[in-house]
């Protein structure tokens, strides 16, 4: 909290390997906050959004858009295919969502292009290939390709050239020559046409037209002005390009540690950060998943959790929640608070784990984590049972008392993680929510 304002910043961030539902705590903390601001990942991210009769899947779009009178910035640590971006701003407008003088965008954040759709395949398909375990298991968005040619340079096309022909010209010629030649290497067989991108490009950097501005200076106006500001993290913590299970992770700072340099505002702006962590573990993806459950069990979470990829409806891997990982994350992003979602899913099961430390191969153990794909993929989960707890559950406005079981479910994690519990969600609804003050 800034002295002598009130304002307080938050950050919200996923505290495993993604979906952890969000998109709904972002849209239930909306209404404290004046700016929703995204600053990292790409289309590669899916948040569903349920109000009322209506869900909605954004991409790119920050959440806070479906609020009429939150501003939204897409800051310049986004990779934006403006493709999908210009479809969102389409579908929600139809939906008569007004984007116009709410939406604006970083000209410093990078544009992902078609080449690097087709990169993103052909690593994929090359690393598949004869070596088993190497793919990555991408959305193949074009996210690594994109940031990879940001971290280049040369090739790079950010989204306030697409309003400088001569410097987009020149760059995405660059960048068709040099992806050409990957992707003909690479054995894939469609090639970037330069004339038709430039095309694109000049057309896109039209329809964005004054979206497009300096979200620097922008935010900080902002914060000036006593604005509240929300951060909106996408993808997760165990995703993040340095903390994660590396190299099995998206290719940006996807923790809390994004903020600043995927905003240009400095660290000390957030004033609270809350950690989103499910009531069990998912992964979408290759990676390491030391509490994987590969039984009934596992499919029962997935279908009861409707556990199948917003962005690429593929079935995501279920297991036991892992408080390693899940306190290491937490650690990370400085959280300070937590928000357990969908503990709905396990009511009903006779026994539930927890992991709280690993096995290591020489037979010691740890109650750290280990970010290392290689080394993690080695150990074995220790696990704390607990009983379960029955049944149907009935919540009217989810304010309910919790089962026994679920409240001491609930109490371990706390303290194992030594972050208080501030919001629990049962149920997709803004309504199936128990906020600090019921729980
Ligand atoms: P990429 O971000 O498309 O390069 O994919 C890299 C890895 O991150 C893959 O395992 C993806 O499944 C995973 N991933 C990326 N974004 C998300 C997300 O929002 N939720 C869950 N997994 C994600």
């Amino acid at each position: 909290m800034r002295p002598g304002t009130g304002t307080m910043n938050t950050a919200i961030t996923g505290l495993q390997w993604g979906d952890e539902g969000k998109g709904k705590i972002v849209d239930l903390m909306t209404s404290d906050h004046d700016v929703v601001v995204r600053y990292n990942g790409g289309a590669n991210a899916g948040h569903t959004v349920v109000v009322g009769e209506e869900t909605y899947a954004l991409h790119l779009m920050p959440s806070g858009i479906l609020s009429p009178d939150i501003q939204c910035v897409i800051g310049n640590g986004v990779v934006i295919d403006p493709t999908k971006l210009l479809e969102e701003i389409d579908s929600l407008e139809s939906r008569g969502i007004n984007t116009n003088q709410r939406l604006f965008i970083s000209d410093r954040a990078h544009v992902v292009l078609d080449y690097h759709k087709m990169l993103d395949g052909a690593l994929e398909e090359f690393l598949a290939g004869g070596r088993s375990g190497a793919s990555i298991g991408t959305t193949r968005r074009g996210i690594g390709p994109a940031y990879a040619d940001k971290v280049l340079r040369a090739p790079a096309i950010r989204v306030g050239d697409l309003r400088y022909p001569d410097v987009l010209e020149e760059r995405v010629r660059i960048a068709c020559d040099l992806h050409g030649e990957q992707l003909a290497s690479l054995g894939w067989s469609e090639r970037p046409d330069p004339e038709k991108l430039i095309a694109t490009c000049r057309d896109w950097g039209a329809r964005l037209g004054d979206r497009i501005i300096d979200t620097t200076y922008f935010l900080h106006d902002a914060v000036k002005a006593g604005k509240r500001l929300l951060f909106e993290g996408a993808n997760a913590c165990l995703l993040d390009v340095d903390h994660g299970t590396y190299p099995f992770v998206t290719s940006s700072n996807c923790s809390a540690l994004g903020i600043p340099a995927g905003t240009g505002l400095p660290a000390a702006t957030v004033d609270r950060v809350i950690g989103i962590m499910k009531a069990y573990s998912t992964r979408v993806g290759a990676g390491p998943f030391p509490t994987e459950l590969d039984n009934a069990i596992g499919e029962q979470i997935r279908e009861r959790g409707r556990e199948y990829g917003t962005t690429t409806g593929r079935p995501r891997r279920c297991g036991w929640l892992d408080l390693v990982a899940v306190r290491y994350a937490a650690m990370l992003c400085g959280t300070t608070s937590i928000a357990c979602m969908l503990l709905d899913v396990l009511f009903g099961l006779d026994e539930v784990k927890i992991c709280t430390a690993y096995r290591l191969p020489d037979g010691s153990t740890t109650d750290r984590f280990i970010p290392d794909a290689h080394r993690l993929s080695g150990v074995e989960p220790i696990y704390e049972r607990l009983p379960g707890w029955d049944g149907e559950l009935d919540f009217d406005g989810a304010r309910e008392q919790l089962p026994d079981g679920a409240r001491r479910y609930l109490d371990f994690i706390e303290k194992y993680l030594e972050v208080p519990i501030e919001v629990v969600s049962v149920g997709p609804e803004r309504t199936q929510t128990l906020m600090a003050s019921t729980i």
